[in-house]
């Protein structure tokens, strides 16, 4: 998150709309100590063009991240639809009329010290104006992390588990010490896994490749529309199988996919070129279409999104929800 977010916006925690400012946890809380959290990452675009801002999937992700929660015995008590209507009601007391991110948390929130789960548990749901996550509009150059994917056995990668970050951010932090934009993971068993956040495809032979959800990755929501869109928009075919590193040193395209990059192509790893290093065709179409879906753009594709103003006046519903809310 960037440093200079606004102590004002308005957040939904303790069951309650309040400015961040007021939103505190404990020093003791089991989750910080212990990373017995479970949290989402979700986008809103805004378009312009239609006045409207665009929550993606909202539904899926509070889906996933109720079972994801289960693993860890943290209990949200409300529905998805209730979810994605706090959702909705934050974007609109803060009066957001710009892209997007929001970062739901569940976690074990008792104040004492010993790592065993309880029946205590907390959420909270922050939306923040968010841009671009990662640089990577002429290609990211990726390298293959000396850190291993966590396995399902120690902590499940599928459950967005908070320590299970660790992982990541020791990756992530290698990749960029070492000049990398991004790290890619293998599992133990030497396959290729994801990035440190998002999940990764390759082109090869005329397919379209991805690791399958049993390789140690996340069960990504991205993923998943990005497989939905190269199938029934480019008719192309798309395998879940083990990847060899060296397959992604000899692929035809790589990219990278997640709520928060989205889809960013990957044109060179561990120094190599990725074909002529240029951005691949099918990459191209692909970022395009997943644009084009996300702003609205693709009737087909509006399934996926739930809008927050819906034709109502922003500003006229904004004025009128901020006086609901206990602003400072
Ligand atoms: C480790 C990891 N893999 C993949 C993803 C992409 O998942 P999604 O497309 O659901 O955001 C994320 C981001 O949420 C992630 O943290």
């Amino acid at each position: 998150m960037k440093a200079d977010v606004d102590p004002n916006v308005i957040v939904y925690f303790g069951g309650q709309y309040m400015p961040m400012h007021e939103a505190n946890i404990g020093i003791l809380t089991h989750a910080l100590h212990y990373g017995t959290g479970v949290f989402e990452g979700i986008r809103a675009y805004w378009d312009a063009g239609e006045q409207e801002l665009f929550v993606m999937r909202p539904r899926d992700h509070y889906v996933r991240w109720k079972q994801n929660g289960g693993i860890l015995h943290i209990d949200v008590p409300l529905t998805a639809e209730q979810l994605c209507d706090i959702t909705v009601e934050l974007a609109q007391r803060n009066a957001f009329r710009t892209d997007l991110y929001i970062r739901p948390l569940a976690y074990k929130c008792a104040e004492r010290i010993g790592v065993a789960l309880d029946e205590q548990d907390a959420f909270f749901i922050v939306a923040l104006p968010f841009g671009e996550y990662l640089h990577s509009e002429n290609g990211l150059h990726a390298g293959v992390s000396s850190w291993r994917r966590i396995d399902d056995n120690a902590i499940p990668a599928r459950a967005k588990i908070c320590g299970a970050y660790a992982n990541s951010a020791l990756a992530s932090d290698e990749a960029r010490r070492s000049g990398f934009d991004e790290a890619i993971l293998l599992n133990e068993s030497g396959h290729v896994t994801e990035g440190a956040t998002c999940n990764l495809f390759m082109r090869r032979k005329g397919q379209l490749i991805t690791p399958a959800v049993t390789e140690n990755v996340l069960e990504g929501i991205t993923r998943d529309s990005i497989m939905e869109l190269a199938a029934r928009e480019l008719g192309l075919e798309i395998q879940e199988r083990p990847i060899d590193r060296s397959e992604l040193y000899v692929c035809d395209e790589l990219f990278l996919t997640g709520t928060a990059v989205g889809l960013a192509p990957v044109t060179r790893i561990d120094h190599h070129a990725v074909a002529d290093g240029a951005i691949g065709a099918v990459t191209r179409s692909l970022r395009q279409l997943y644009v084009d879906a996300t702003h609205g753009r693709m009737p087909a594709y509006r399934k996926w999104l739930l809008p927050v103003y819906r034709g109502a006046q922003p500003a006229e519903r904004n004025e009128a929800l901020k006086k609901e809310t206990s602003l400072a």
